[in-house]
């Protein structure tokens, strides 16, 4: 939540904090501003309420001078609503100092108190504007930009990323971190901050992560990385693994429509290099090998679409790993005193791989004894950096706010560690590891055959469905958390009432919502499964049918007992049946975004929500 994006450099600052800030967008998005150094030295800021548009149009209405220092910001609001008053930077030492932040601080009240008691004005309702008043007093007494940050941040409760600059501190930007992300971008003869690569990777693909309680001071040419107690600290560098292009809507609608399409690719990317001769090949995991043989059980842990990846990883680790996974929602996790050791294995899911909610659970985790694993698609991000070992997803940078793509990618990373456990564990034999290892990567194919086959059937349905107030969503066994994601892509994107259901709960009570053209999705397990369930599902959509319910049955190819049930038919290859929710979730994505895009909204960056959901 909240973009940060600060440069130093011969470049026009402004340029490079509106284009970074243009790709950190979908972290928040009701209001932005900049604070840039004029090549006199003077602060000149401007900052509005709305999306970075309005800030675009109004400084190139009126443009201010640019010296090659500069700061900025775009918004998700905690503290104060979102104003222009409310928006970022906040200044300090009289107008002389303007600082950005990202995260909350938790403590404000009392130290806003006791600056209002030394005489300091607030002029806005947030938190941050106690950190800009006292890195303002702070460089008062020490004329050193870093030290005053050092001052401050010791002072501060919470989660923060934090930026700033003085204008007696030309060519420097001082940025601090606690739980909040920040990374550095190195270039020659300038370089960047940024909430994450994406800020500056049009520049640079040069980048170091920095730790936990850290500050950075970067100048033109040098960056240096302090604790915060002062002494020098290590910051590690590492190349981007995608250029600028990647994260560009590149001539499509939508960044939606273009990483639905490309979740074929997310999965064989996910795959490239890690299958070997019928094997699993994952190095990555040599920091937690040790005790993958020990371990009694495996807890997943996400917020989202991503714990819906870590409950299909559920089902398939437990069939092939013989070994109990539990599936847990990381903010319900992290306080109800839960029972781990050191014999537990945490794997955690996360496409940003900043959310505050799983790190915290992650760190909670830690300190109970347990190794960690992160499942993540964010190089240096703060997760897989406080982890013992990461598996990185690589569906590259996802830009809309609605996980797509990153759930296909999770999902693959999953069963990629639950066959490398039934391998190293022995409960399935190397030919039983190979065979279910070609049927995953003969998948890419068939969810191109999904994108390309049901997409225009799925928007006509969604048009023809524009003023519907409810969906429901059915599914069992691995369909059950496709249902739940399909579900949540349709309150996030159409904000429509839409609920996700394990089809053998029906009769238990959400059997009475059915009611005449009621429209439910109902994810239909595979006829070929050796289980009855197909059987039960088909029976559950007699059930629904006789009551009223419209029916859109999400079937494979040659499912013939359905046709008569069913309203609507589409159509999945077929798929061994613990890959089918690679398959079945992309028309359920597709509805989504094309019922939001049939009610006029905005599929990128729906209402109230940002990306990366770095406050608790
Ligand atoms: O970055 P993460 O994967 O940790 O994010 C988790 C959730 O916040 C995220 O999946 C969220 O639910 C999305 N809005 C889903 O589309």
């Amino acid at each position: 939540m909240c973009g940060i994006v600060g440069y130093v450099g011969p470049g026009s600052s402004l340029e490079v904090l509106l284009g970074g800030l243009k790709r950190l967008e979908y972290r928040g998005y009701d209001s932005a501003g900049v604070a840039v150094l004029s090549p006199e030295g003077a602060i000149g800021s401007r900052k509005r309420a709305g999306k970075l548009g309005v800030l675009v149009d109004d400084l190139s209405a009126s443009p201010i001078a640019d010296g090659g220092t500069g700061i900025g910001h775009t918004r998700w609001a905690t503290h104060g609503g979102p104003t222009d008053g409310n928006a970022h930077p906040h200044f300090g030492d009289d107008g002389r100092l303007a600082l950005i932040h990202n995260g909350i601080i938790e403590n404000f009240a009392e130290l806003k108190a006791e600056l209002l008691e030394a005489g300091e004005q607030f002029e806005s309702e947030t938190d941050t504007e106690v950190a800009a008043l006292l890195v303002g007093r702070a460089f008062r007494e020490t004329g050193d930009l870093t030290e005053a940050m050092r001052r401050t941040v010791e002072r501060l409760d919470g989660a923060f990323t934090l930026l700033a600059l003085h204008q007696d501190a030309p060519g420097v930007v001082v940025g601090a971190r606690r739980s909040s992300p920040l990374v550095i971008g190195l270039g020659e003869g300038e370089n960047f901050l940024g909430s994450d690569v994406a800020a500056f990777v049009e520049h640079t693909r040069r980048a170091m992560e920095i730790g936990q309680d850290q500050i950075v001071t970067i100048r033109p040419d040098s960056v240096e990385v302090i604790d915060f107690a002062g002494n020098p600290a290590e910051a590690s560098e590492f190349e981007v693994a995608w250029d600028a292009s990647a994260a560009e809507k590149g001539g499509w609608p939508s960044f939606m429509k273009k990483e639905i399409d490309e979740e074929p690719d997310a999965v064989a990317n996910t795959l490239l290099g890690r299958v070997h001769d019928g094997a699993t090949a994952l190095t990555e995991l040599d920091a937690v090998a040790d005790i993958l043989t020990d371990i009694d059980r495996v807890l997943v842990l996400g917020c989202g679409t991503a714990a819906y990846a870590g409950l299909v990883g559920k089902y398939a680790i437990e069939a092939w790993a013989r070994i109990p996974v539990d599936v847990e929602l990381s903010h319900e996790f992290r306080y109800r005193d839960p029972v781990l050791n050191e014999r537990t294995l945490v794997v955690s899911v996360s496409q940003s791989g900043e959310t505050m909610d799983t790190l915290m659970a992650v760190r909670y985790a830690r300190e109970q004894g347990a190794r960690t694993l992160s499942i993540c698609n964010t190089q240096g991000a703060t997760i897989p950096r406080e982890s013992d070992a990461v598996l990185y997803t690589h569906a590259g940078p996802e830009v809309a706010v609605a996980s797509t793509k990153a759930f296909v990618a999770q999902v693959t990373a999953l069963y990629l560690l639950g066959l490398h456990l039934a391998s190293l564990r022995g409960t399935l034999d190397a030919e039983g590891v190979a065979a279910q290892l070609a049927e995953l990567e003969a998948v890419p194919g068939k969810i191109r055959t999904v994108v390309d086959s049901a997409s225009a059937r799925i928007a006509e349905l969604a048009h023809w469905m524009s003023d519907t107030q409810s969906v429901l969503f059915l599914g069992r066994h691995v369909g059950y958390p496709v249902a739940l994601e399909g579900a949540l892509k349709l309150k996030e994107l159409a904000y429509i009432h839409a609920e996700g259901f394990a089809a053998g709960e029906l009769k238990h009570g959400p059997i009475a919502l059915i009611e005449p053209g009621q429209i439910v999705f109902v994810v239909v397990p595979s006829p070929r499964d050796p289980s009855s369930l197909h059987k039960k599902v088909v029976s559950n959509i007699q059930e629904i049918r006789a009551r009223g319910a419209r029916v859109i049955a999400i079937a494979e190819l040659g499912d013939v007992a359905v046709v008569p049930y069913a309203d609507e038919v589409i159509r999945i290859p077929l798929a061994a049946p613990l890959f089918e929710p690679l398959l079945a979730v992309v028309p359920l994505h597709v509805f989504g975004m094309e019922l939001a895009t049939a009610k006029g909204l905005d599929v990128d960056q729906p209402r109230n929500l940002a990306k990366s959901v770095t406050v608790e």
